[in-house]
């Protein structure tokens, strides 16, 4: 912990300052709002996977001494409010009128005096389903017998959704007839979920008099769902308020529109009174957004003796029931074009085609941007796997192929331009703080006698920061972010920014911004979020679009009243605003620094009687909206050391050695939380994540008796190192980190337990690596029943 004599005027180690009322229990989160008169919500949802609807009985619910109202898909098809729109240009049923499309689906919504209350009621209402046969398997659905899920679209006669393709098909395809060496293998990414601590919520109060609608979500992009709620709901956009309060955490689950926040607000319009739904866990991971789920197929290319040509992957992505992937618009298999990674190679092509199954809809960018992790996961898989087959050290043939620094900006093969970095760099430090010699040595020691010791590496390329806007939309909102600074007369600022922190310490982090900019302590920077009444316009948090994007647009405002402050400066001190020059936290005259002006100082004078040039208005404040011209590219090197128990197939992950390298820091404690945050997460999926199914369509990983999240238990004391590589377009030179962990692990824990394998003659494993499917591999059985 640092003391207050060491806390930093700009960037540096500082203590979060939200935590203050956290580590108290005096946060506010959406569970926490109650108003007067409010009802409570709560959905009846489908136990089937695939079904038609003969009738809904509302009319034993509707009887309950304590409901206010029962609303179905017919009730909200007289609105027009049956069906949404999905971020992906699909449409989603809000509560199903035709079908059920998978187990936990949106049928019934009641609004009753309390949650008890709405929970009973929803077992008296009848619904008589006539089952279909359900298809739960993304490669079962494009078979042309296939029951077709959609069949409420017109034009839908399979369950196919899109074909997206990257790369250069004829020049990779020249590439991989040349080759010495080509090796092939299949590997799921399974369907995960991000499961947050807190789960999604919304209070919605319609105000019958004034016409505003005040909605308090557990949203990750507050404005963006103002904007479709207006589209939508035809609620004029400036009488919709959104309050995102205190979150608890979202990793991409929070960022779609879900069903449950639409009722409550036809809830809140059908009874006059403010309605909260909350859903419960199970609610979460069984119907909200779940992510990857990508089947993939790759090739790789190279030389004997390890230089690597080519990549050549074909992906099928199961959707679910509804295309609802969160992605920019132009990108329907997200960024997973970069799967090319970190090396430099001749030619690559891929294919993405999405189908619908009957699962819960979603695909969302969980703690990555936008199936970055898929495509990460693809190329360090199939690094290892060439490595095995050319029988050369993983490390090795890593060093061997990245990117060199005198290669950036790089261009890849799919047209994504790296913006800087020096790879070799940072693996050397992995290689270095993981004594990897050392490791090797004793590994080759215990293989002789018969003990399973593996040694993973894996080296990441993130793509963070989405925009630029010309690029990147969702449904029609190019993807900038607005920032709005004030300088009270004292020279206390409150800086208001349009994304949304969901626990990964933006008060602090963009209060520190400020403070570098502008010379004052953070504590004297107030930051406001999360609620469109008070906040610029920008697009929300996600794919760790933050520091990126709205990180840069709190630096470019602030040099905007630090060039206001200037000329202020000037009329203090009778020169041109030409003599002056910038030190931290004053203007002073060139040639003679003692001549000069605090930013306390000229913030009160600007709102002062002091006589000011033509044409300046006097304050301080300032707006702008940052446009990013590129994203950014954070980059890492991982190691992970497990041993695995060749009797009983259980894994223990005993060193994880992680290099991230995401420019400059602001806050280098908050990053390595970040990063902490992220290898947990990347160790559970790894090991014992996934959202299952069996084969009528029931959801397996319904609780967290199923779902298992990592505990402290499973992971290693996380040995960090760190090297810097500024971003060369940013105005900080800071890249975005809140995901590269998550991005980077999965691939490092994999590598290590099929190096564990590797004398057993395992090439692979699909995750997740439970004991039972690590027991099985080691036994040489089918590596999926
Ligand atoms: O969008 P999100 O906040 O999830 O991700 P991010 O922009 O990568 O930032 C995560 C946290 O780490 C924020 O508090 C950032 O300001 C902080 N950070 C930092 O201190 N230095 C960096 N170079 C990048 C992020």
């Amino acid at each position: 912990m640092t003391t207050t004599e060491e806390r930093p005027v700009g960037f540096g180690r500082m203590p979060r300052k939200e935590d203050a009322r956290f580590v108290r229990g005096h946060g506010t989160y959406v569970d926490d709002v109650r108003l007067p008169g409010m009802l409570h919500g709560a959905i009846l949802r489908s136990p089937l996977a695939h079904a038609r609807i003969i009738s809904i009985d509302t009319s034993a619910a509707e009887a309950h001494p304590k409901v206010k109202a029962v609303i179905t898909g017919e009730t909200l098809a007289g609105l027009g409010l049956a069906w949404m729109p999905t971020i992906s240009y699909d449409t989603q049923a809000v509560l199903a009128t035709d079908k059920v499309r998978f187990q936990g689906q949106e049928v019934a919504f009641v609004v009753a005096e309390d949650r008890y209350a709405a929970r009973d009621a929803l077992e008296l209402i009848d619904v008589e389903y006539e089952p279909l046969p359900p298809v739960v398997d993304a490669l079962r659905a494009m078979e042309p017998d296939a029951p077709v899920i959609r069949d409420d679209k017109e034009d839908q006669r399979d369950n196919h959704i899109f074909d997206w393709s990257a790369g250069d098909k004829e020049r990779t395809d020249e590439v991989f007839a040349g080759a010495e060496v080509v090796v092939a293998q299949d590997m799921l990414y399974p369907r995960v979920h991000p499961a947050p601590l807190e789960t999604c919520g919304t209070v919605a109060d319609m105000d019958a008099i004034t016409g505003k609608l005040t909605v308090w979500s557990t949203t990750q992009a507050p404005h963006a769902h103002r904007t479709l709620y207006a589209m939508v709901a035809s609620i004029p956009e400036h009488k919709i308020r959104i309050i995102s309060p205190d979150i608890g955490g979202g990793f991409g689950n929070k960022v779609g529109i879900y069903p449950g926040y639409v009722c409550a607000v036809v809830g809140s319009i059908v009874t006059g009174k403010p309605v909260k739904w909350v859903e419960d866990r199970s609610e979460n991971l069984m119907s909200t957004s779940f992510a990857r789920d990508y089947h993939m197929h790759g090739e790789i290319a190279a030389t004997k003796d390890g230089k690597i040509l080519g990549l050549r992957v074909h992906v099928i992505a199961d959707h679910g029931a509804f295309n609802a992937t969160a992605q920019p618009t132009k990108f329907p298999a997200g960024f997973f074009g970069v799967f090319t990674g970190s090396y430099d190679l001749a030619a690559a092509h891929c294919t993405v085609t999405g189908v619908y199954t009957d699962k819960a809809p979603g695909g969302v960018a969980y703690a990555c941007s936008f199936r970055v992790t898929e495509a990460v996961y693809l190329v360090e898989r199939m690094v290892d796997v060439l490595a095995a087959e050319l029988d050369m050290d993983p490390g090795e043939l890593r060093m061997r192929n990245l990117l060199r620094p005198g290669q950036f900006p790089y261009r890849t093969q799919t047209g994504w331009e790296y913006d800087s970095g020096d790879y070799p760099r940072a693996l050397r430090l992995a290689m270095d703080i993981a004594h990897y010699e050392d490791l090797r040595r004793e590994q080759a020691e215990k293989r002789e006698r018969g003990e399973l010791m593996g040694i993973g590496v894996s080296f990441f390329t993130e793509a963070v920061g989405a925009g630029p806007r010309g690029h990147m939309d969702i449904l029609g909102l190019g993807m900038a972010d607005g920032a709005e600074l004030r300088v009270h007369p004292t020279g206390k600022a409150v800086l208001r920014i349009s994304v949304q922190t969901q626990g990964q310490g933006h008060e602090t982090t963009f209060a520190q911004i400020v403070a570098e900019e502008l010379g004052i302590p953070p504590e004297d920077v107030e930051v406001v979020h999360g609620d469109t009444d008070q906040t610029p316009f920008g697009l929300g948090t996600y794919g760790s679009r933050s520091t990126p994007v709205s990180g840069a647009a709190a630096a470019m405002v602030a040099r905007k009243v630090r060039e206001r402050a200037k000329i202020v400066a000037s009329a203090m001190l009778e020169v041109s605003p030409d003599d002056l020059e910038w030190e931290k936290g004053r203007w002073y005259v060139t040639g003679d620094p003692d001549q000069g002006r605090t930013m306390p100082e000229i913030a009160l004078a600007a709102h002062s009687d002091l006589e000011l040039p033509e044409g300046v208005e006097g304050h301080l404040d300032a707006t702008c909206v940052y446009n990013p011209p590129n994203l950014t590219f954070p980059f890492g090197a991982y190691i992970c050391v497990a041993d695995v128990d060749a009797d009983t197939g259980q894994v223990k992950v005993r060193r994880f050695i992680a290099v991230d390298d995401c420019g400059n820091r602001i806050n280098p404690m908050i990053v390595e939380g970040q990063v902490h945050g992220g290898l947990a997460d990347g160790l559970g999926m790894a090991l014992m994540q996934v959202i299952a199914f069996d084969e009528d369509g029931n959801c397996l990983g319904g609780s967290f008796m199923d779902y298992l999240l990592p505990t402290s238990v499973e992971c290693p004391s996380w040995e960090l190192g760190e090297t810097v590589t500024p971003s060369p377009h940013h105005p900080i030179g800071a890249k975005g980190v809140g995901e590269s962990a998550t991005v980077g692990s999965p691939a490092a824990v994999v590598n290590a337990v099929v190096d564990a394998l590797k004398p057993l003659g395992v090439r692979h494993v699909d995750m997740p690596l439970t004991p039972a499917a690590v027991w099985r591999a080691a036994q040489g059985r089918p590596l999926r029943t």
